[in-house]
Order: C-alpha cells, then structure tokens, then sequence
C-alpha cells in the first residue's frame, strides 16, 4: 500500500484531521482534509470534530490549535518546525515593555509562542491585524513580534504603535529592487504582497493581503499576471484555485525551510505512532486562550 492509503487508513482509525498550511509541499496540501491561513487554520481547530488534530505547518500553529482544543491530541509531524519569527520575543520582554508603557494594550501577532500569548491581551493574524488594533480601547499599542506587520497597521490607525525588532527572515529577504525587476519583465502585472514584507515592498506593491486573501484577491481580479509577494507554496494552491492564470514568485528567495519540513513519510509516522504531540502548559494555557479567543470573537462576531 503506498504512502497515501495508509495516511488515509491512519486517519479513519484515529478519527484524525488534517490542517494544512497554505505554504505546505503540495502533496501534503493534497492529502489534508483542510487548507487555509493562520486565521481559518486556528478557527477549524476550534470548531472541528475529530479526536485528533495533524497540523502541517510550524509549532505556533499547532500549539494554538491545542489552546484552543485541549480535549483533542494535536501532532505536529515534525518536531524541529518552528518559526524563527516566534522566537524573537520573550515573555519577560513583554513585561518589560508594559512596564515602560503601562497605557498601552499588548497585540501579538499569533507568529509568537503559547508563553508570549499568554502575556499579550489580544492576538490578530495577518488577516485581522489592522482590525484587532482599531477594536482596542487604548490609543497606544505595543504590537509584537513582527515590525514589519505592525508598521503595516500603523498606515490603517491613530493610535501610537510600538513596535518590536522581530520579522519573518523569508519575507524580510525581499527587496523593492525585486519588485522593481519583476515589474520591468513582465506585462502589465499585478503585484499582491504579505504585510509580513518590508515597508518599501508594501509601497510598491497593488494589494497586500494574507495567504488566503491573496487567493481571494487574484482569483477575483481581471489581470492575468500575477506576482505573488508570499511564500513559494501558495503558488500551488493558486494554480489549483485558478489554472488559468499566470502567477510569478516576487523572488526565488521566498522559501521558509520549515514549512517544508513536512513530508509525507513524517505525516504517516505522526498517525502511526501518535508524534509529536503539543502540549501546552495549562497555566499558559488558560491565559493564551484568551488572547485566541478575544481575536476570534471579534472576528467572526459577525458569521457566529
Ligand atoms: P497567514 O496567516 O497569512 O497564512 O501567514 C502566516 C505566515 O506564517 C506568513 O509567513
Ligand atoms: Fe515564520 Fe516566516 Fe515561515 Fe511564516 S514564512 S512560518 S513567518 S518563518
């Protein structure tokens, strides 16, 4: 039996679900029960019913998957997914930052740890971020881990935004000349970007949009070429959506090495032998769901 009828076995057996991650490897994109952004990834999770949840994509996921379903087992196929970004803030940094700014409201990026949540007040992803800021009660706001993501927000707001030196290093690598180049070469393109890009970057940019807002944003517009400012995988969920347009990659550097950790032999081991599973400290736990969970409130407040 290959590969991909014992995952499917596995799954049955296990009453399991797969989440995948827009930028996942497209046979893993091919065998999940789910694909989607931070944003619906973390919604499915808290909503879905399954004993156990596979997350394909990096820790933070997985770990909001398990803050926000602590009935449900949450694998992660492979251990070392992690998300350097996340990793650029402490939790003791957070205090430190409320201590100098004690006015001001914690907004955190869901690209952060379960601990970093826990010491935030509210999350947003890059979907939400501009309108979690705006729902905030105060005019100050200490926006972590992404400078990039928060400088974004800063161009739809009033209110003051502190920012933290962290940034994505996939998204950080490209420049306004590649935007410049690629607008150059190609004919009559349009050019959708991540906010987790550089400012210049944004500036060149037609669209800036999550992963997912960049598949709504492309499938929907007339233009026919499409430059796409995000990581490498979701050009293939692209091609699937939308066969008959043309996307180019903004550069050949927009590759986060872990989302590409996940393969379909580490899928099948994580069914198989029930790995690795994401736990998170109930202590955090209960204080990092209610960053998730005010985040989802206001989201979907509308749709629930
Ligand atoms: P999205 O929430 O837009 O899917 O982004 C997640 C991410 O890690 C981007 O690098
Ligand atoms: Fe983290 Fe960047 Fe990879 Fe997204 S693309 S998971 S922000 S390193």
């Amino acid at each position: 039996m290959d590969v991909v009828n014992k995952i499917m076995d596995l799954k049955k057996e296990r009453k399991a679900v797969i989440l995948a991650h827009n930028y996942q490897p497209p046979e893993i994109q091919d065998v999940a029960d789910f694909i989607g952004d931070s944003l619906e990834l973390a919604q499915r999770a808290s909503k879905i019913d399954a004993d156990v949840i596979v997350f394909c994509g990096v820790r933070f996921m997985a770990e909001s998957a398990a803050i926000l379903s602590p009935e449900k087992t949450v694998l992660l196929p492979e251990w070392t997914a992690g998300c350097p970004m996340a990793e650029m803030i402490e939790p003791q940094d957070v205090v430190k930052l409320r201590e100098r700014y004690p006015d001001a409201e914690v907004v955190c990026y869901v690209n952060s740890t379960a601990a970093v949540k826990a010491v935030s007040d509210v999350c947003c992803t890059s979907s939400n971020a501009v309108k979690v800021v705006n729902s905030c009660k105060s005019n100050k706001i200490i926006f972590i881990p992404d400078k990039n993501l928060g400088s974004y927000v800063s161009r739809f707001t009033d209110k003051e935004i502190i920012l933290w030196e962290g940034y994505c290093p996939t998204h950080h690598k490209v420049l306004a000349s590649d935007v410049k180049k690629i607008k150059e070469k190609k004919e009559t393109p349009f050019v959708i970007v991540h906010p987790e890009c550089r400012p210049e970057v944004i500036d060149l940019a037609d669209e800036v949009a999550s992963t997912s807002g960049i598949i709504k944003i492309a499938t929907t517009i007339p233009n026919k070429n499409i430059i796409i400012g995000t990581e490498m995988g979701l050009i293939y969920r692209l091609k699937k959506t939308n066969p008959y347009k043309n996307y180019y990659l903004l550069s050949p550097r927009l590759i986060c090495p872990n989302m590409k950790k996940t393969t379909l032999e580490t899928v099948y081991r994580s069914l198989k032998d029930m790995q690795h599973v994401i736990k998170v400290d109930e202590d955090i736990r209960r204080e990092a769901v209610k960053s998730l969970n005010r985040m989802l409130k206001l989201t979907y407040q509308n749709i629930l």
